[in-house]
């Protein structure tokens, strides 16, 4: 039986989201944004993100599939053990060759998907690069990445809402829950 506790409220988010905002607008001021955000599950974040920034902000879409399904429960994730596991699945619409970019993510987990992204938005040779990640789990990192913005630190637990799907349910929960008893 899938079970759901809140962990991060709506309010909670929305007041981490503005306060992200305004890092972001004292960081980038004067200076013009492209926000890349993560398909699926940044989408949420970003629609609320960019809404809270006073600049010249743009955004894009960037898709990435991981090579099997993740599941909730640790012994059952895939054990990745090369680079080749990400895979993208939908690019940005432009180049973005001297640009301010800030990638925009729903949650850092191992970090092999911000590596993979990374590397290849940064061969579109940006002014700047940053990263926003609503979510992070440190404890869970295999790459050395963080993110520049990070909304929450989160234990080592699945979460689902605000975007946030497991096996694309839940994503509309406006709340962040934890999912538990799930058969993965
Ligand atoms: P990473 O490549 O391991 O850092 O994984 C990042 C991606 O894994 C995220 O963008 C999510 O799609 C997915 N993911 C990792 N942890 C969770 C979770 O707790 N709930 C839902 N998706 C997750
Ligand atoms: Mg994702």
């Amino acid at each position: 039986m899938e079970q759901l506790r809140v962990l991060i409220t709506r309010d909670q988010i929305a007041a981490r989201v503005t306060e992200l905002g305004r890092e972001i607008n004292r960081d980038s001021a004067g200076e013009p944004v492209v926000f890349v955000g993560v398909l699926k599950g940044a989408a949420i974040f970003l629609s609320d993100l960019i809404r809270t920034v006073q600049l010249n902000a743009t955004f894009e879409f960037i898709g990435v599939s991981s090579y099997g399904a993740r599941a909730p429960r640790p012994e059952n994730r895939l054990v990745w053990d090369s680079s080749g596991e990400v895979r993208l699945t939908k690019d940005v619409d432009q180049s973005l060759r001297g640009t301010n970019v800030i990638l925009v993510e729903d949650i850092l987990d191992t970090g092999l998907t911000l590596t993979f992204l990374k590397r290849l938005l940064l061969g579109h040779q940006p002014k700047s690069f940053r990263v926003a990640a609503l979510l992070d789990k440190p404890s869970r990192r295999k790459l050395a990445i963080e993110a520049d913005y990070v909304g929450f630190t989160i234990p080592d637990e699945f979460v689902v809402g605000y975007g946030l799907d497991y096996a694309e349910k839940y994503r509309n929960l406006p709340d962040i829950c934890v999912l538990a008893g799930v058969e993965g």
